[in-house]
């Protein structure tokens, strides 16, 4: 297969990552005989330092002709601090999940035999952790209207939700559920907030098209707790962005590190795929970020493309270096760390 993917290394780690993961899909590639032109392009504080746009028009152009994108990470400190910043790098990546109608954020979480015991949480509560959730990514208070009033001494962010915006995303869900444990967890605030009740209502309204699946409606306050409780409980989790967002951290934990957990957002027909870590700006440049969530991302974008035994062959690679102990410092325990370069040529070279 002839693939062209947009490259968005991005901030912080994110070069160093993506060096990795493009490295291993390209022993992919050599492997099963697909032909990949990687297309890098400028996103975030990058992109603000070089042309003072987080997702620059260029960067558009060469998403909109590729086939994926993968990208790394994106944030930088220096624009944390400053609420008067007039751009942020965060905005690059908003832009582009809207630009590219990207409505769908698929983060799994699970947990790998070897790891057990690397996750704050005890073993027996972990074990046999299998769970997706798909989180709302293009609407809700992210991309509400937001300003000030009253002399700037009051602030609003607006939640909005339409019936269509929870449909797509829903009927994902129940797809999901359709291809894994026919379970579907709707995950909103309806006690509350109305527009929880229109999701309550929307999914409710969608459940007789898939008989075979079993709904549960829960609080997000309940399913927060009840993750770092019963984990293994839960298959696919649907949810509105700002909760999938908080969630989706919470339960990035479970599996030991953060530094694991690959994503995917989709919605048409060019999919972008990134570890659900940030730029982690305090490693950046050390060679000791854990490249794996990456690579493992490139698993998924590999998968996407229908090339099963490819994402697998990655996947593998990356079991095979946790049980052997070729990983980075957040899971070495004391023991050698391997660099962040090294550990992707060791993935590479066990393609
Ligand atoms: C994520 C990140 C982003 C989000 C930020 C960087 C805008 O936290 O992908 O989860 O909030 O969606
Ligand atoms: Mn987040």
């Amino acid at each position: 297969m002839k693939l062209n993917i947009a490259l968005l290394a991005g901030d912080g780690i994110g070069p160093e990552v993506i060096d990795q993961a493009v490295k291993v899909s390209d022993a992919v590639a050599a492997k099963f005989g697909h032909d990949i032109t990687w297309k890098p392009a400028l996103t975030g504080a990058a992109a603000i330092d070089a042309v003072g746009e987080p997702y620059p028009d260029e960067t558009h152009e060469i998403c909109k002709s590729s086939d994926a994108v993968l990208f790394g990470a994106i944030g930088d400190p220096k624009y944390d601090n400053d609420p008067s910043a007039p751009v942020r790098p965060e905005q690059g990546l908003l832009k582009m999940r809207k630009a590219l109608g990207l409505f769908a954020n698929v983060r799994p979480t699970f947990v790998f035999p070897s790891l057990l015991d690397k996750s704050p949480l005890k073993k027996e509560r972990i074990e046999g952790t299998d769970l997706v959730f798909l989180r709302e990514l293009t609407g809700g208070i992210y991309f509400g209207e937001k300003g000030r009033r009253d002399n700037r001494n009051t602030a609003y962010d607006n939640c909005v939700y339409t019936k269509d915006e929870v449909t797509r995303l829903a009927r994902k869900g129940f797809e999901l559920a359709m291809t894994r444990s026919k379970r579907l967890c709707c995950v909103d605030k309806a006690n509350v907030l109305e527009t929880s009740r229109l999701w309550r209502e929307t999914v409710q309204g969608l459940e007789a098209e898939y008989p075979e699946v079993t709904v549960s409606y829960e609080f997000v306050d309940a399913v927060a707790m009840r993750l770092v409780q019963w984990p293994s409980d839960y298959d696919v989790l649907i949810t509105e962005n700002l909760f999938g967002d908080i969630l989706t951290d919470e339960a990035s934990v479970i599996s030991g590190s953060m530094g694991l957990m690959p994503s995917a957002s989709l919605g048409s027909d060019i999919g972008l795929f990134e570890p659900i870590h940030g730029s982690y700006p305090q490693a950046a440049g050390k060679n000791i970020a854990n490249p794996m969530a990456t690579v493992l991302s490139a698993a998924m974008m590999f998968e996407n493309f229908g090339l099963a035994e490819e994402g697998k062959a990655i996947r593998d690679a990356v079991n095979k270096a946790l049980n052997e102990g070729v990983v980075t410092e957040d899971l070495s325990d004391g023991a050698k760390a391997y660099g962040t370069k090294e550990v992707g040529d060791w993935l590479a070279s066990n393609i």
